[in-house]
């Protein structure tokens, strides 16, 4: 790979000299005081919103809610007064800011434009955790907290309906048996064969297919499949006849949701649908709702090796496809990650990585230690963002990387856009430095044993940073080195005194809610490494990965 030459002019270089050498591995929250922690924990609305905005994805606002579980009923029907959360309250409002931004975003190219107010998120957060809690609540009156699972053998052995509700992360029904889907209308059905007598299962749920379903904003931005269920003699539901029989099984999900943002694409739909449909081997059907042609051909080649036949577009088919098998919903568990306990298949994000690397015929599993006394250069992709977040002295960082013996590839938007090319780019690299953004979610391309180091934007927001990329990376088969910028390394210091409360206090900042957070320590900064110290941290990872 050619070692890309700097063409950007650099601005004033900071005057910092303090040596301060990242620490490494430091994925504690110990940097971040008990003040800092509550709030960002109080505040779930600051960190939600800031994942969607390019970067910052949420692992608080689960662990704030999992002490109410959904519950799903099946014999009695009480099921059918449980939808998937998200969408009996949130305002059209909200969709639309929340549309607004994300239609803003673009994960490697710039940053979106921050366009809700914290009101308004506050507002869908609160609804959620409201609906929970009546949820909670109706079917703590039922008698039924611990019936999770609807697993209704509808009358015959061959229709089989299996719903979980009660994930933190998605709702999910698996059909076994005649099961017909009628995109159009937005509905799969579920026949019995059987000629037994009517039981109540003819039920309706409803899913939206995103894995997000805390989020209820995002939510509205998936479609709702309805899911019907009868014993032969109902004849409220009648199914359609089958226009088309397929004989795998199909796995329905979306493509709406923030599925334009590159971390939201791998966190809540790439590796979802791997833990779903991986295992049958290219024997599946993929089904979209919210087909976006732009998300499936920037995909195509995950989709490919994960399934043998085109995807179809769920919302514009009027054929009745009849399958022996259907999900609708895929299996997230945690912020671009897997937890191989709750994988039924034991999956690992290693596994997954795996993965990728054979969709994407990536050509290095391991990152091996270069012997650096026979002249070789290990290699560091360097990415350079442009809005925000952007280097101002991107050539003198690039300079300290090459002399302390690295081979460089400084990779800009225009290198990232195309997604297969810059895997192998990224595949070349024994490491990986940028900061914090959408764009460190192609560590996944890197080679097992790689380096990723994220460099935290000024603006005490080190332990959020962590939790969405730092946290994962040891499960990567990756090594983590984090980077904080100093006061005297943000661009801020040219616009705020050192006295300003940016400075002195920025969770007050963080605290007067997403807007002023994301205008200022988010979209509002570059940074202006310190040479010196950068020089000394790429030292360091230079020792690691090379051997003499
Ligand atoms: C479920 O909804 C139906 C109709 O919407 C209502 O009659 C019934 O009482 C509800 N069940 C529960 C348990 O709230
Ligand atoms: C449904 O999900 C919950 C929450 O993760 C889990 O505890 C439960 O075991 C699941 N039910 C089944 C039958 O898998
Ligand atoms: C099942 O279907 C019958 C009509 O076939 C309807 O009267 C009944 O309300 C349905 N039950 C449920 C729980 O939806
Ligand atoms: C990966 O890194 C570990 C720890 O540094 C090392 O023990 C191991 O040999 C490395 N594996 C390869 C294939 O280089
Ligand atoms: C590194 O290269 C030098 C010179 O080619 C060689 O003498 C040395 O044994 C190599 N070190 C390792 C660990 O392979
Ligand atoms: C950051 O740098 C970019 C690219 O030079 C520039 O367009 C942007 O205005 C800068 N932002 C801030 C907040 O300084």
């Amino acid at each position: 790979m050619e070692l890309a030459k700097i063409g950007a002019s650099t601005r004033a270089a900071a005057a910092g000299c303090e040596m301060n050498p990242a620490g490494r591995n430091e994925g504690s929250k110990k940097a971040m005081s008990g003040w800092a922690l509550a709030a960002w924990l109080l505040l779930p609305l600051v960190v939600l919103v800031v994942l969607k905005t390019d970067c910052l994805p949420q692992v608080t606002v689960p662990q704030l809610f999992t002490q109410f579980s959904i519950t799903q009923l099946a014999a009695d029907g009480s099921a059918h007064n449980v939808t998937s959360s998200g969408t009996e309250s949130a305002t059209q409002r909200e969709a639309v800011d929340i549309a607004r931004l994300n239609a803003a975003h673009d994960p490697v190219v710039g940053a979106p434009t921050p366009a809700a107010s914290s009101d308004e998120t506050a507002a869908g957060v609160v609804d959620a955790s409201r609906d929970l809690k009546n949820q909670t609540g109706l079917l703590a009156v039922n008698g039924e907290r611990d019936g999770f699972w609807v697993n209704s053998d509808v009358a015959a052995p061959r229709s089989k309906l299996s719903c979980n509700f009660s994930f933190y992360r998605m709702n999910i029904c698996v059909m076994e048996g005649d099961v017909r889907m009628h995109g159009k209308a937005g509905t799969v059905y579920v026949v019995s064969a059987s000629d037994d007598s009517y039981r109540p299962e003819n039920g309706t749920v409803t899913i939206r297919p995103y894995p997000r379903k805390w989020e209820k904003p995002t939510m509205q931005m998936a479609r709702e499949v309805t899911i019907r269920s009868s014993g032969p003699g109902a004849t409220d539901m009648a199914p359609p006849p089958c226009t088309a029989t397929h004989d795998v099984p199909a796995v329905v999900f979306s493509t709406g949701g923030y599925s334009s943002n590159f971390f939201h694409a791998v966190t809540d739909i790439v590796i979802p649908l791997y833990n779903t449909a991986r295992e049958y081997d290219g024997r599946v059907q993929l089904v979209v709702t919210d087909y976006s042609r732009k998300w499936i051909a920037k995909y195509r080649h995950v989709l490919a090796a994960l399934s043998d036949y085109p995807a179809i577009d769920f919302d514009a088919d009027d054929t009745v496809r009849c399958f022996p098998k259907v999900h609708v919903g895929i299996e997230s568990h945690k912020e671009l990650g897997i937890i191989p306990v709750l994988s039924h298949k034991g999956y690992t994000l290693m596994d997954f990585r795996d993965f990728l690397r054979s969709a994407y015929s990536l050509k290095r599993a391991w990152s091996t230690p270069v012997n650096r006394t026979s002249g070789g250069r290990p290699r560091l992709v360097m990415l350079l963002r442009r809005h925000s977040r952007a280097f101002t002295n991107e050539a003198e960082a690039v300079a300290a990387a090459a002399e302390v013996g690295f081979e460089v590839v400084a990779a800009g938007p225009e290198a990232v856009r195309d997604m297969a090319q810059f895997a192998e780019v990224v595949n070349s690299c024994d490491v990986m430095v940028g900061v914090h953004g959408a764009g460190l979610t192609n560590m996944v391309f890197l080679p097992h044993n790689g380096t990723a180091m994220q460099i935290i934007p000024w603006g005490e927001m080190k332990w959020a940073c962590w939790s969405i990329f730092g946290e994962t990376v040891p499960d990567m088969g990756l090594r983590y080195v984090e980077y904080e910028a100093t006061a005297e390394e943000t661009t801020l210091k040219d616009v705020y005194p050192r006295d300003h409360p940016v400075f002195t206090n920025p969770i007050s900042i963080h605290k007067q809610g997403f807007g002023q957070l994301w205008k200022i320590f988010l979209d509002g900064q570059n940074v202006t490494l310190d040479i010196n110290r950068f020089r000394g941290v790429m030292q360091q990872i230079y020792k690691d990965v090379t051997i003499t």
